[in-house]
């Protein structure tokens, strides 16, 4: 007999760690869902997995990536880069904090300088005793574009690893709260080409519009996930051991369950 099989390892420590902060808060953790395939449920549309498609979750401090073929997911990776590099590179470059550079990134941030009309100016606000000045659009663009083209670089290689030659015909979805970032899939399109788009969760009637947004991708796939699988009683394995430490890890979180976690 054969099998494929997708396998994720995740450090134990952390995801002890992780399903102890759930079961504080008197929630049961039934199964837990890598990241990029949350998010994968409920972006991609089932033409994308099948064509192949590279999924990219941006989120604070990690980029994950998940590759599907034939329907499948083929390949998953961590990139440890993020939005918050994105915030620091800016805080940097601006001499500002970071909440600033935060507020700034997702007021008037842009990955492509050339989006930016050369006139356009922001204002800085004082802080710390330095008055408030204005500035141009563009310098804020600079430092956000080379983040990102180091961060499309990192992918570009992920995708090398896994084994793909080239980027599958269903293209890139891009989703996470970086995913939000101006000029995303415009730069993205530019470098690679393709077909890309962004990845807002969908399949979920009566969505609130505030959760329909590409930083919600993961945690409305959880859903998903746990309503697909209702009822499964795999087990979680750590090495050869259950999960120690934890009562036993089954798919499929009961909908009683779901609203608990929120
Ligand atoms: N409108 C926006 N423009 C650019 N970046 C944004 C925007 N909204 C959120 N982000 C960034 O998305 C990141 C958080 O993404 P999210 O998917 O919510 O995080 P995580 O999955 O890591 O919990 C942060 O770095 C934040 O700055
Ligand atoms: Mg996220």
């Amino acid at each position: 007999m054969e099998i494929e099989a997708h396998v994720v390892m995740g450090d134990a420590e952390a995801m002890k760690g992780t399903a102890k902060a759930i079961e504080t808060n008197k929630a049961t953790v039934k199964s837990m869902v890598v990241q990029s395939l949350a998010s994968a449920e409920a972006t991609l549309t089932g033409d994308e997995k099948e064509m192949g498609v590279v999924l990219v979750d941006m989120g604070g401090g990690t980029t994950d990536i998940a590759i599907y073929r034939q329907g499948q997911p083929w390949y998953s990776a961590v990139i440890p880069v993020g939005g918050m590099q994105m915030t620091r590179d800016l805080s940097v470059a601006l001499k500002t904090p970071m909440h600033m550079a935060e507020e700034m990134k997702i007021k008037w941030g842009c990955v492509m300088p050339e989006m930016v009309a050369a006139d356009d100016e922001v204002v800085i606000p004082s802080f710390q005793g330095q008055p408030q000045h204005s500035l141009s659009r563009r310098i804020l663009s600079d430092p956000l574009n080379a983040r990102m083209m180091e961060i499309i670089k990192l992918i570009v290689m992920k995708v090398t690893q896994s084994g793909l030659k080239s980027f599958p015909s269903g293209g890139i979805v891009l989703t996470g709260g970086g995913a939000e970032m101006t000029g995303l899939a415009e730069l993205v399109q530019k470098t690679l080409g393709g077909q890309v788009r962004i990845g807002y969760p969908e399949e979920i009637a009566g969505l609130p519009d505030q959760l329909r947004k590409p930083a919600f991708s993961a945690a409305v796939g959880l859903l998903l996930w746990g309503i697909k699988h209702q009822g499964e009683t795999r087990s979680s394995l750590n090495g050869d051991r259950s999960m120690s430490g934890l009562k036993s890890f089954r798919w499929g979180l009961g909908r009683r369950k779901v609203a608990a976690v929120r």
